[in-house]
């Protein structure tokens, strides 16, 4: 694929996207541009609108209004399919692996997009590409449980290998809804170091749900706040301070010091 400046740049483009369900406007008309690189932190209380903006920006969901562009490309012209996997990979907040099939079935999934019906179909009995798995699982300290049933991994674990699928999809975006809600503080530390490491080291961009302001500091770029579908802020990482975060979740002074403490 060639690349230009403006295109990295301007590696993902929203322009006046909304969503509704029903009645409810989950997300009002927003514009976004994020560039390659860059590591974007969404927030906001529970409802916001967090996971509807992911899933449009990843195509799952078409906007009611708007357009999304990746590298130039308009998303909703997009095949699933080996182009589009290349551009945007989605980690979804239960990490969407299948429980019954190994692990190594499960980071392969990641490759589905690049291959024909055929060889994903013979995938299931016979994996294709399982240096590529095993590399990945290696990356992310657990190359042990390769031949392991998926629902047999603690939910940690199970994260690394909905980290490991995004590895071998060679994504260009990376997308995730909060990737650490289940992890302790530490753990939540090392997952988004993998993340952003994934992200930054080659030249993959990262945007992802969080609750927690100290992880939003340490490891995101950019913060975007949301409410109610409605974009509040659009902020450098350093400037979120407390008070503006306690604002946007409408915490009263003694919730604050108990969450503000904390993650
Ligand atoms: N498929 C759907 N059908 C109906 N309503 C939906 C659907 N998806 C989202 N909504 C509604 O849209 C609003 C935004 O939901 P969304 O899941 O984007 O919030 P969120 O910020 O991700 O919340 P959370 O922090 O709890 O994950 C909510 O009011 C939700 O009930
Ligand atoms: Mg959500």
């Amino acid at each position: 694929m060639s690349m230009n400046k403006s295109d990295s740049d301007h590696l993902l483009v929203a322009t006046g996207i909304s969503k509704s369900f029903g009645r409810v406007q989950a997300l009002a008309p927003l514009s976004l541009t994020i560039s390659q690189g860059e590591r974007v932190a969404l927030a906001g209380p529970s409802g916001s609108g967090k996971t509807t903006l992911l899933y449009l920006l990843a195509g799952i969901i078409q906007p009611d209004a708007g357009e999304v562009f990746l590298a130039g490309q308009d998303l909703a012209r997009q095949r699933p399919g080996k182009e589009k996997a290349g551009l945007v990979g989605l980690i979804h907040q239960q990490y969407d692996l299948v429980p019954h099939l190994p692990v190594l079935h499960n980071v392969l999934a990641g490759r589905l997009g690049q291959w024909s019906l055929f060889r994903s179909m013979i995938s299931l009995v016979w994996p294709q590409d399982r240096q590529v798995a095993e590399e990945a699982l290696a990356q992310m300290g657990i190359a042990d449980k390769i031949h392991e049933r998926t629902s047999h991994l603690s939910g940690g674990e199970q994260q690394r290998v909905a980290i490991a699928r995004l590895m071998v999809q060679g994504c260009r975006v990376i997308l995730a809804d909060e990737p650490v809600s289940s992890l302790d503080p530490v753990r939540a530390d090392d997952m988004l170091e993998i993340l952003t490491a994934l992200a930054g080291g080659s030249g993959k961009t990262l945007v992802a749900s969080s609750h927690s302001p100290r992880l939003m500091r340490k490891h995101f770029t950019r913060v975007i706040g949301l409410r109610e579908g409605r974009l509040e802020f659009d902020v450098p990482a350093a400037e979120v301070t407390d008070p503006v975060l306690e604002r946007l979740y409408d915490l009263d002074q003694s919730e604050a010091a108990v969450w503000g403490g904390g993650n």
